[in-house]
Order: structure tokens, then C-alpha cells, then sequence
């Protein structure tokens, strides 16, 4: 999709109506700026976040946040390409999970790739059916409906992985990874958070971001220790209206201690992690899990 397919305000105004909130502007005000126990205190996520974070106002917001969404899929294809042209046979069998609208599973297919695209929102896989070739289904991540040992190649992009509170979810999910793949696949962890300087506490909280059309993204985002990760609230601010809160998100931050530990007991014999050095923006993580 290209930009000039971006919805306006008003349509952005009508996704943001599904599963964000529109509060008091004085209240957005307090948790943006009241101190950190207050504020994770208040952004404690619901177990089940991702079912009503992930929906129309993410999808809207995540075609305008970020630059220019079509170069960034194109890095990526690219950092896939070099993946399977160093570590896999000429033409793997990917999975792609979670795929949300199939940026990556369709730009994939097009090459000629077998992928399949799983995500936990039947909307996204609506839109990824619609807008390319790959094959979808709608699956949690914690449970693949994939054949044990019968792919080469697992994508989880984008900040895709850490989203369970229970670090037991966390562990099945790994290992559900690990069950799927065929000796000598990959599993592909592709990230845009710093997480060993989240952990030792050099990390920017507070996140605003352009919408255009006058809008605006706000994040804050806390290390939360009792967790483990970053306990995040986002709104949304409009021209002349209230902010719209989004529901409380979590993402958990492994640092490599943490990656060794648990690609270890989910049966994974080999762990790289490729991180952007310090400093250099924007940053990246790319984590290559080996059988
Ligand atoms: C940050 S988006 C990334 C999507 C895609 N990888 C990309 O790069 O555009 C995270 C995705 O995770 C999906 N998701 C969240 N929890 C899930 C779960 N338990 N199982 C499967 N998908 C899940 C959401 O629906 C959403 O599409």
C-alpha cells in the first residue's frame, strides 16, 4: 500500500473509535508526565491486550507512524533475502508470524516464495488475502496449526515477540518455534527497540511522532522490573479533539543473557544477535534463532 493510500483524519478518527478511548485531556496530561510508579501503576496491560490493541486504529496508525512504511518492508525483504542466501537452501518454506496485513508474506510470495501468513486478528488477514498471493490463516502464536518440522524459515517481525505477561507463554512460544522447523531452519527475530539500554535504563519514555494532518502519536513507554519489560500506553491526538488512550500494551526485553538462556531451553542450539551500535538511529535487532 502506498502513502497515497494513507487514511485521512476523518477515517483515522473512525478506526481510532474502535478499541482506543477518547478521555479528558487533563488525564492523558497526568500519565504522560506523573511519576514512573504511577504511571506503570496505571499501565498495568491486560492479559489479553494484543486481542484488543491489535485492530483498525493500530492498522491505521501503523500505515502512517514510522516514515515511509513501504521503504522500511523493502530493508526488511532485504535483510530476509541475505538470511535464507547465507543459512538456507535456494527456496524455503517460510512461516510468517505473526504477519499481520502480509507486508512481508505477500512481498515474499510475489518472489515466489511458499510462505504462510498466521495472525491472532482476522481483519489483518483479511486485508493480507486481498492485497496478495501468500497463504493465511488466523492462529495463535502459542499454538501453530503447522505441521511439526515442515519449514525452513520462521519471520517474526517488527516487534512481534515478547507480548505475554506469563514468561511461561513466553517459553511455549519459543518452543512452538522451534517444533515447526525442519533441521537447519531459521527462526528470524527482527526488532526496533534497544532492549539491553531499555534494561539499564538509558531509554527515551517518551515518544512523539507526526501523523500528518495535524495529528499525533504519542507513546510513553516504561521499564517495568516486577515484569520484565516495557509496560507502554499510547494516544492519539487530534485537531481540536480530546486524545484518543489506547489500550495498556507490554513488550518483554530480552538482553542476551536472556536470548541465550531461553533459545536454549526451547531446544534452540545456536543464537546470533546483530544490533544497530549504539547511537545510530533508527535502531534494530535482528536475532537469528538455529535448530
Ligand atoms: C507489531 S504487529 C507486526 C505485524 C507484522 N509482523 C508486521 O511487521 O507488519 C504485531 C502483530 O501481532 C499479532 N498478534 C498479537 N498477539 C498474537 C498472538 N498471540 N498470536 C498471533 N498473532 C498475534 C497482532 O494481531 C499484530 O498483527
Amino acid at each position: 500500500m502506498d502513502h497515497r493510500a494513507w487514511p485521512q483524519v476523518t477515517t483515522l478518527d473512525a478506526a481510532l473509535a474502535q478499541g482506543f478511548r477518547q478521555v479528558a485531556a487533563d488525564s492523558a496530561r497526568h500519565l504522560w508526565s506523573c511519576p514512573d510508579a504511577e504511571f506503570l501503576a496505571a499501565a498495568r496491560p491486560d492479559p489479553d491486550w494484543p486481542r484488543q490493541y491489535f485492530g483498525a486504529a493500530y492498522a491505521a496508525l501503523a500505515e502512517r507512524f514510522a516514515g515511509d512504511p513501504a521503504a522500511r518492508t523493502r530493508r526488511d525483504i532485504a535483510t530476509i533475502r541475505a538470511v535464507i542466501a547465507e543459512h538456507l537452501a535456494p527456496r524455503p518454506r517460510i512461516l510468517d508470524i505473526p504477519c499481520g496485513t502480509g507486508r512481508h508474506a505477500n512481498a515474499l510470495a510475489a518472489e515466489g516464495f511458499d510462505v504462510i501468513g498466521l495472525d491472532l486478528q482476522p481483519g489483518y488477514l483479511r486485508t493480507a488475502r486481498a492485497e496478495g498471493s501468500a497463504t493465511y490463516a488466523a492462529a495463535d502464536m502459542r499454538a501453530l496449526p503447522v505441521a511439526t518440522g515442515s519449514i525452513d524459515l520462521v519471520l517474526n517481525m517488527w516487534n512481534s515477540l515478547g507480548y505475554f505477561l506469563d514468561a511461561a507463554e513466553e517459553a511455549a512460544t519459543l518452543a512452538e518455534f522451534r517444533r515447526v522447523l525442519r533441521p537447519g531452519g531459521k527462526v528470524l527475530v527482527q526488532q526496533d527497540l534497544d532492549a539491553p539500554a531499555a534494561l539499564g535504563g538509558h531509554w527515551l519514555q517518551h515518544m512523539k511522532a507526526p501523523l500528518g494532518d495535524g495529528a499525533w502519536l504519542l507513546v510513553r513507554q516504561v521499564p517495568d522490573a516486577a515484569l520484565g519489560g516495557l509496560a507502554c500506553l499510547s494516544w492519539v491526538m487530534l485537531p481540536g479533539q480530546d486524545p484518543f488512550q489506547g489500550p495498556a500494551f507490554f513488550l518483554r526485553l530480552r538482553d542476551d543473557a536472556a536470548w541465550a538462556a531461553e533459545a536454549a531451553a526451547a531446544g534452540f542450539a545456536k543464537v546470533s544477535i546483530a544490533r544497530t551500535p549504539p547511537g545510530v538511529a533508527p535502531h534494530e535487532t535482528v536475532v537469528l534463532l538455529g535448530a
